[in-house]
């Protein structure tokens, strides 16, 4: 069976990739948030976030690099000290509202340090209501970790299931998912275990995906890059992560999918921009899909670092903020270059 909605999700999704634009995520948890918050002094309040999320999301021009943002419950019921719903602000400036649905990675019982994602119960409803409230695409994010003896085929499969079953669930009633599978970053591992990790992730996630039923033509896939650990006293150059990240990529996603849109990870700004760049200026003619990003600390901690929480400090960390959209909208074309690094955002 089809989704009613399958030719409004093939649009969206594509919209969601659309050249030179890349999605936003900025969902994160209001204990995630927080903890940005107090590493910065700024205090963990219900209005604090609101505050910067407004400054986010009235960034002027932001909506010429992102495609869309990803907000969290909280924020998707918030509204500027104006009273404009966020929702409304974002539609006005030409970005779809997404909404991050999974209730967190908790600890995999009866396993060693490893995560499964939770949220799938009363999803359906709650997806009804962001639909309802304007979201038209969806996150879940699972998370695997490489370490001794880790990732364990129990630890995979229950994530890809997790995963299938939501995205499942967001094309029945109206939402694109972004289908999220991360390898994380931790750890001392070398890029060829990076390699064999995201690979055996993606097939078992495809796998899942085709038993419920998924369309892989109203889905956009948000995987984690192929990279060195950030221990690994070896460290692989730009060249090295985009060739295999994209070796990969070929092996494993079916060429239907729209998009691929990273997350940085823990990645430097810097080099979340390069290894996009490097991908679409050197392998982009083997592309079936839109090869972008979806980053959130990569796009968002300079501004953050620069408002503190200050009001005076707005304006100045708009600017930043859009400046690292339109780099990594840049590197989403192939045509980024360090020197980019070197233009004032502040003028
Ligand atoms: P980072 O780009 O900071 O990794 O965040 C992306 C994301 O959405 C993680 O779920």
């Amino acid at each position: 069976m089809i989704s009613k909605y399958s030719e409004e999700l093939r649009n969206t999704a594509k919209a969601m990739v659309a050249e030179g634009k890349g999605i936003l995520a900025m969902d994160e948890s209001n204990g995630t948030c927080n903890k940005r918050f107090e590493k910065l002094g700024i205090a963990a309040t219900v209005e604090n976030r609101r505050t910067y999320r407004e400054l986010i999301l009235t960034a002027p021009d932001l909506g010429k690099y992102i495609s869309g943002a990803i907000l969290y419950d909280e924020t998707i019921r918030q509204s500027t000290a104006n009273g404009v719903s966020f929702v409304k602000v974002m539609q006005d400036s030409g970005m779809i509202p997404g909404i991050k649905v999974d209730t967190g990675a908790k600890d995999l019982v009866l396993r060693n340090n490893e995560k499964v994602t939770e949220g799938l119960d009363g999803l359906r409803d709650r997806i009804a209501e962001y639909y309802k409230m304007g979201a038209r695409f969806a996150k879940w994010r699972a998370v695997i970790t490489i370490g001794e003896g880790i990732p364990s085929d129990g630890c995979i499969e229950a994530n890809a299931h997790g995963l299938a079953r939501y995205a499942a669930l967001c094309q029945h009633g109206g939402l694109v998912p972004i289908v999220e599978p991360e390898v994380l970053i931790d750890g001392n591992h070398t890029i060829e275990r990076c390699y064999e990790v995201t690979e055996k992730t993606l097939h078992e996630v495809f796998r899942q995906l085709a038993v419920q039923n998924v369309a892989y033509d109203q889905m956009i896939l948000k995987p984690s890059m192929v990279i060195s650990g950030a221990d690994c006293a070896v460290q692989a150059n730009v060249e090295q992560v985009a060739t295999e990240t994209i070796r990969c990529l070929l092996n494993t996603v079916p060429p239907a999918v729209p998009g691929i849109a990273f997350l940085s990870g823990g990645q430097t700004k810097e080099k979340s921009s390069a290894h996009l760049n490097y991908m679409n200026a050197n392998f982009r003619s083997q592309f079936p899909w839109r090869v972008t990003f979806s980053y959130a600390r990569a796009i968002q901690q300079p501004a953050l670092d620069y408002w503190r929480g200050n009001t005076a400090n707005v304006a100045e960390a708009q600017k930043l903020l859009v400046q690292r959209a339109k780099l990594n909208s840049a590197a989403s074309g192939g045509t980024y270059s360090e020197e980019m690094e070197k233009q004032p955002a502040l003028v």
